[in-house]
């Protein structure tokens, strides 16, 4: 997954693309480049490596020009090396393409180039859509009409940028299963992967859709379909605060966000309850009660820290709604030939709404007849646009590649949804709909003290953070929690970590219990409490090391364990979103004490828009 931003206005585009690089830098960064159309020609600026390096390089070598493009890359083909990053260019270095996604058929393309006389110089699928468009301006010297060829010869997914030397005063964009937006200003215009990175210059902006190419000069945007008809496209109006999605004070976004949680939590409930009535306004979904009650079965689709977020939205669903749930993996789920059809209700989750794999269960399950909803939180995303509902979460720009204020978010989207459902279905009843509605608008109090106390995990962060292994264990809903937490601390710190449903000790991990890895137990108030503190037992016999996991006041912990974190007490249904804190911050504290990469973690992107 990459980044692409372009300008074309009145001022010098090199600086504004580097600074909208900067703000796309999340969705990858193992190298990056410019490109501008000035005075008859396209010049490049590209280098390897982080963006400060391309920074250093403008400085070095600045570029003037109003007109240009640029691409922060995570490399899907061809090493991360300077020969292979954007933008590219064709023979002749007459026009120049910034690209994100994937060319399924690049090869075949490339080959047909090549044979038809075109010189090829990196590894990339994205030089052969620069060739390609050269090509067919043979035709008729078009470049937007021989972009719109070139498009309808691809297989795949893109999001482009191209600029023209002859035509330096036009500024070419299209999409296809990979976010562009346009960013519309007073005498000048963008186009960009995500939000953030125009926020700063305008607030205007226009979605691209599947198929649709823009052509863009200082004073307008046109929007066509591949055969050249003009397409009227809405200006949609960004509230978002442009600090929102800076640190905010913060060393990190990942701390910054964690810390956010407790205000994400009161933006998703938002005015989606009433207490008094008991009643939760989802219309956005477009759910009847009939829908609801003869709902058969959901199936919970995602990937990462979504699907976590699914297998506990498995519990709260089948706990208030009564319904049977499964949670399946979307990479898993789109080759499954998976049991759905038009009874079936399925709900896919995304923080960006652009991972690729549930993008396709999405039109997978849509094929086969299901209603699906989305929990999502970037609006207008592809995942947003194309299900039958979408739910925002609104949890704001989420930068950090290791998601957290999301994945709380996703826990209130669920709750709220399984309260609805159990509503509907004549199952939860109006003064349990009030207790837990109560009990929800709690969790950010809650959490503010959870975070209030977060120098009190320093420590077992100190002691632990040079271990190699790491073992979570949860039981019920906060099975899931433990699933959450290990992959937190993988992410970001690369230590070996794995979570098992604590009743599974037994059936092979403890085999693991040493004194060398530390085991992370879930140990606060439940219906499972007891049977958690027998794991724990089975830990420590075995001089293993527990840090627990409890709730405020239990002293029965500290007979096993002087490792304790406490969380404050809540209804378990409700106990992962508060439990997943200490575990982000345990993560994020371990990561500092190692020296990671803690926002841009190795190997890692925000967004996975390719399978
Ligand atoms: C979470 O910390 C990871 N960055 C990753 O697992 C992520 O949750 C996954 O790629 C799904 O992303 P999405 O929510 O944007 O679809």
């Amino acid at each position: 997954m990459c980044g692409i931003i372009g300008y074309i206005g009145e001022q010098t585009a090199a600086d504004i693309i580097l600074s909208g690089l900067q703000k796309l830098e999340y969705r990858g960064y193992d190298s990056a480049g410019v490109a501008i159309a000035s005075d008859g020609k396209i010049e490049r600026r590209r280098c390897e490596g982080k963006l400060v390096k391309l920074a250093n390089l403008l400085r070095d070598q600045p570029l003037c020009g109003t007109t240009g493009i640029g691409h922060t890359r995570w490399a899907t083909h061809g090493r991360p090396t300077e020969f292979n990053a954007h933008p590219h260019i064709d023979c002749t270095g007459a026009l120049s393409v910034v690209h994100n996604g994937i060319i399924e058929n690049y090869l075949k393309l490339k080959q047909d180039l090549i044979a038809g006389g075109h010189e090829f110089r990196s590894q990339t699928d994205t030089e052969a859509l620069a060739h390609l468009i050269e090509e067919e301006m043979k035709i008729d010297n078009d470049v937007e009409k021989a972009l719109s060829r070139a498009l309808k010869k691809v297989d795949g997914a893109y999001a482009i940028g191209v600029i023209h030397k002859d035509s330096p005063d036009i500024l070419l964009a299209a999409r296809k299963s990979s976010p562009l937006i346009l960013g519309i200003g007073d005498g000048e215009n963008f186009i960009a992967s995500d939000v953030p990175a125009i926020l700063p210059y305008t607030r205007s902006i226009i979605y691209l859709e599947d198929e649709e190419i823009a052509i863009i000069s200082r004073d307008k945007a046109v929007v066509k379909n591949l055969d050249g008809e003009t397409i009227e496209k809405k200006i949609e109006h960004i509230e978002w605060n442009p600090v929102l999605a800076e640190k905010g004070g913060f060393p990190h976004f990942m701390l910054k966000e964690i810390f956010e949680q407790p205000q994400v939590i009161r933006n998703t409930i938002g005015g989606r309850t009433d207490e008094e009535s008991a009643k939760i306004y989802l219309e956005e979904l477009g759910l009847s009660v009939e829908e609801a009650q003869k709902l058969s079965a959901i199936y919970i689709v995602a990937c990462g820290t979504a699907y976590y977020a699914g297998m506990v939205g498995k519990y709260m669903l089948e706990k208030l709604a009564r319904v049977h749930v499964d949670v399946d993996l979307a990479s898993e789920f789109r080759y499954r030939a998976p049991m759905v059809d038009a009874n079936t209700l399925v709900i896919v989750i995304s923080q960006s709404g652009e991972t690729a794999d549930t993008l396709a269960a999405l039109r997978e399950a849509k094929s086969l007849g299901a209603k699906v909803i989305g929990i999502v939180n970037v609006k207008g995303s592809s995942i947003a646009r194309e299900v039958d509902g979408a739910l925002y979460i609104h949890a704001g720009p989420e930068i950090g590649v290791a998601s957290t204020k999301a994945y709380v978010a996703m826990l209130i989207a669920l709750l709220l949804l399984s309260l609805q459902f159990g509503r509907m279905r004549g199952l939860v009843s109006v003064p349990e709909a009030r207790r837990l509605i109560h009990l929800l608008k709690e969790l950010p109090r809650n959490i503010e003290t959870v975070l209030s106390e977060a120098a009190d995990m320093n420590w077992i962060a100190d002691r632990f953070c040079e271990c190699s292994d790491f073992l979570y264990l949860g039981r019920g809903i906060n099975f899931p929690t433990a699933m959450e937490g290990s992959l937190k601390l993988k992410e970001i710190s690369y230590i070996h970590a794995e979570a098992y449903a604590a009743g599974e000790m037994k059936h092979g991990p403890i085999a693991l219990i040493d004194r060398r890895m530390p085991v992370v137990a879930i140990a606060t108030k439940s219906d499972t409490y007891d049977k958690m503190l027998s794991n724990v037992q089975e830990v420590i016999a075995r001089e293993g090391m527990v840090i627990a996991l409890a709730t405020t006041g239990d002293e029965q912990i500290k007979e096993y364990t002087q490792n304790v974190i406490y969380v404050p007490e809540t209804e378990e249904i409700l106990s992962p979103i508060i439990n997943v804190v200490p575990l982000q911050l345990l993560a994020y504290k371990i990561a500092i004490n190692r020296g990671s990469d803690v926002d841009q973690p190795r190997n890692l992107a925000k967004s996975v828009t390719v399978e």
